[in-house]
């Protein structure tokens, strides 16, 4: 059974850090569910600038394991902004573990749906863990999903 990271809340000083992390999953991870062409224009969206405008924006969570940046996860209000995974770290929960983190927190604010907007490969690791399609593909390939926050597991982990 992998270990359970340990989350904490990015701050300016792990810019680099993530954005190398969310170079190298999209790179390595999304191929062969998405085209390797794809891939290298998505992980090229952002710059390093870029990231620290997330980390001033949005609310960004860090997964590590014995210290080491596993993955990240970003959330604003209701909307799940991105999530990250090392590829070394690939298929050990460290996603999905994320996930149910930033769940919680939006949960525990109060709010009932979760919206994201999943890339072609992650689209079945949201759809197996109960989120489901709202609308057409987006422009760029993206599908609208939301997932219903169950009222019954009220408790935040925050
Ligand atoms: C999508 C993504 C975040 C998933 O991250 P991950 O840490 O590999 O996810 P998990 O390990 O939690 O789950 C992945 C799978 O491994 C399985 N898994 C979990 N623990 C495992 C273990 N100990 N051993 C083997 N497999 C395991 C999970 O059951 C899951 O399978 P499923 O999706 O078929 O249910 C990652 O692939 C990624 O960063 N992709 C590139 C960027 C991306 O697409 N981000 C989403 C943007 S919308």
């Amino acid at each position: 059974m992998a270990a359970a990271a340990a989350h904490r809340l990015a701050t300016f000083d792990d810019a680099a850090l993530l954005f190398e992390v969310r170079r190298r999953s999209i790179l390595e991870l999304a191929p062969p569910k998405m085209p390797v062409a794809d891939a290298e224009a998505w992980a090229r969206q952002l710059a390093p600038a870029g990231m620290e405008r997330k980390l001033r924006d949005l609310e960004i969570w860090i997964a590590e394991l014995d210290g080491v940046v596993a993955g990240w996860g970003a959330i604003r209000g209701d909307v799940l902004e991105g999530l990250y995974t090392a590829p070394e770290y690939a298929g050990q929960g460290v996603g999905a573990g994320l996930l149910d983190r930033l769940e919680a927190l939006m949960r525990g604010r109060g709010f009932e749906v979760v919206r994201a907007e999943a890339s072609t490969n992650a689209k079945g690791f949201y759809l197996r863990r109960g989120y489901r399609v709202t609308g057409p593909q987006t422009p760029v390939g993206a599908w609208p999903i939301a997932r219903q926050l169950c009222p019954e597991n009220t408790a935040a982990r925050e």
